[in-house]
């Protein structure tokens, strides 16, 4: 056999065929690649040398900036040390001891945590902790879940069918069975141009009363939500909103899940939302931000009358049955250490909370600019509304996202013709100033 010209293996090797981009469309990208060669704190670096500021945090996970020294250094400390041990009926120190560090920054008894690999697979763990839950104790009749629209929770059959964005459910299939819907948050006449949680749409909450009376209580497992739906464009819950939901979950001993993979680790100023909002739910989803994105995590904080719930029985028993050869992976918990280690050092939870009334300013510069239907802002996150297309939905945001990488150096994340702007809580008041005004000339640019 012939070896390979050298033309020919540089060909294969930077062949973008073979790769099936996620959440991405393919052809678009294939004809003008978005690529990223290395990354260093507030910033990426294409492999031609640009340096692109990161406007997402990577996607919503890298908190504490890029390629901090201490979790690289961890992580290669770490694979040179132990690189896997087995997750079933073993463990490895690190795993209790994030673990423990991840409790301790849960508010009251959320005290329980068990690790998976990314958030999709902690919202299962969560779903199915939560009917497990029901059944251990002799309600086994408890099946139902009940989402929100508009939420997302990951790609898992279970996160699509407590999940309400259109496009990711009705490619499916008929999805986990009985499912339903709480209505979304959001309303633009309502809430346009709020800094923060919106006035209105408390009483929202008081939907779970309906679907209680439809259903009966006695069917209904548990209730799951994000403290703020980051995906379908940042919608920060309305004021009352929450401790609403946790009233109605405790009057019919439904649990309440906190999915918290976008607002865990700092987001929103506080090590968790429920923090911020004074709410404990039962279940609390995490992933993202637990090592700043350095090496997939996720994971569910139970409290411990969940936990305890399954400790009965013979003690050579399996209590749940669930669990990932991933689980509490070595370098995974290396990163985790590290990177809660450098969110007390640099105080970055108490950066962002400090940020965020700066941040909220900076971020309604764009409202006068044409197009511009609603900005939205809650801790270091911002989604920004702008006017479709005629008969062409998603395609002025699109633009917006390639015009903001190719002209502005800037990573945005785009929703349809939503646009979410969420950097590193390390982000200092001039980037966040270069950011929006870099988004503002994008936008000008698209209408
Ligand atoms: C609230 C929420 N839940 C779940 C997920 C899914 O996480 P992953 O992509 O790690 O599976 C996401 C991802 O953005 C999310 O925002």
């Amino acid at each position: 056999m012939t070896p390979p010209t050298a033309t020919a293996v540089a060909r294969q090797t930077n062949d973008l065929d073979a790769y099936w981009l996620p959440f991405t469309p393919n052809r678009a990208f294939k004809r003008a690649p978005r690529l990223i060669a290395r990354a260093k704190g507030m910033h990426y670096f294409t492999p031609d040398g640009r340096a692109v500021i990161d406007g997402l945090a990577g996607l919503w996970c890298t908190n504490a900036g890029h390629n901090r020294d201490p979790i690289v250094n961890a992580i290669a400390q770490q694979a040179a040390e132990l690189d896997y041990s087995a997750a079933f009926h073993f463990a490895h120190p690190k795993s209790f001891e994030l673990a423990s560090r991840v409790a301790a920054l849960a508010p009251a008894d959320l005290n329980r945590v068990f690790f998976c690999n990314s958030g999709s697979e902690a919202v299962d763990t969560a779903l199915k902790i939560a009917l497990a839950y029901h059944q251990v104790r002799g309600e086994g009749a408890r099946t139902r879940l009940i989402g929100r629209e508009r939420g997302y929770h990951g790609v898992g059959f279970g996160g699509i069918s407590v999940g309400g964005i259109v496009n990711n459910r009705k490619f499916f299939g008929t999805l986990l069975a009985g499912v339903d819907h709480l209505p979304a948050t959001y309303s633009r006449e309502h809430q346009a141009f709020t800094k923060g949680e919106p006035q209105w749409g408390g009483h929202l909450a008081d939907e779970l009363e309906r679907i209680v009376a439809l259903h009966g209580a006695s069917t209904i497992a548990a209730v799951i939500v994000e403290p703020m739906a980051g995906s379908t464009g940042v919608l920060p819950p309305p004021k009352g909103y929450l401790e609403r939901l946790r009233a109605i979950c405790d009057k019919y001993g439904i649990l309440l899940i906190f999915d918290e993979v976008i607002t865990g680790f700092g987001r929103l100023g506080h090590a968790f939302a429920a923090e911020r909002y004074g709410v404990t739910p039962d279940l609390l989803c995490f992933a993202k931000g637990v090592n700043s994105g350095a090496v997939p995590m996720g994971g569910v904080i139970a409290r411990e009358g969940v936990y305890n719930a399954f400790m009965q029985g013979p003690e050579h028993t399996i209590e749940l049955f669930h669990g990932y050869t991933y689980s509490a992976h070595p370098l995974a918990c290396a990163a985790g250490l590290a990177a809660i280690d450098l969110y007390r050092d640099e105080q970055l939870f108490e950066r962002a909370r400090r940020l965020e009334p700066f941040f909220a300013d900076a971020a309604m510069t764009l409202k006068d600019l044409p197009g511009v239907l609603d900005v939205r802002t809650v801790g270091i996150s911002a989604g920004i509304d702008l006017a479709p297309r005629p008969g062409a939905m998603g395609e002025r945001g699109y633009e917006a996202m390639e015009r903001a990488f190719h002209d502005e150096d800037l990573v945005i994340r785009i929703t349809g013709d939503t646009l979410a702007i969420a950097p590193p809580l390390i982000v200092t008041e001039a980037q966040v100033a270069e950011i929006f005004e870099k988004t503002a000339r994008v936008i000008q640019a698209v209408m």
